[in-house]
């Protein structure tokens, strides 16, 4: 739990890291008052869920994929190697 929370943070942060760069104005779309980043990250979502759904898909958040090891399927990752660096 404690690490899901951490990929969360992490995710989330560079997320919003991504809005300096974005093409998009968000002025007018991020009008509220906010008091937690969780409360922003939902504000994100109304109109990101998709995105945040295919993220959530990827080896990045689950941290492992599907690989043929010795000709046998499994899912590996760093949820699941001791030696993954
Ligand atoms: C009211 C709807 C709405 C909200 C809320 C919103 N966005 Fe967007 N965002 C858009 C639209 C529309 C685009 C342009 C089309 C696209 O890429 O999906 C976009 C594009 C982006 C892009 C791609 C780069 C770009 O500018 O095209 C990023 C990154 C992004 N948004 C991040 C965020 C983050 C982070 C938040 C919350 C802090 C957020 N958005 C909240 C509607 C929204």
């Amino acid at each position: 739990m404690k690490i899901r929370i951490v990929v969360m943070a992490a995710l989330f942060g560079a997320i919003l890291a991504s809005t300096a760069f974005a093409q998009t104005d968000h002025a007018d779309f991020i009008t509220g008052t906010y008091k937690t980043g969780q409360e922003v990250t939902a504000e994100c979502l109304t109109c990101h869920d998709k995105e945040f759904a295919d993220f959530m898909k990827t080896p990045h958040w689950k941290w492992s994929e599907e690989q043929t090891v010795r000709g046998k399927k499994m899912e590996l990752g760093k949820k699941n190697v001791i030696n993954n660096f």
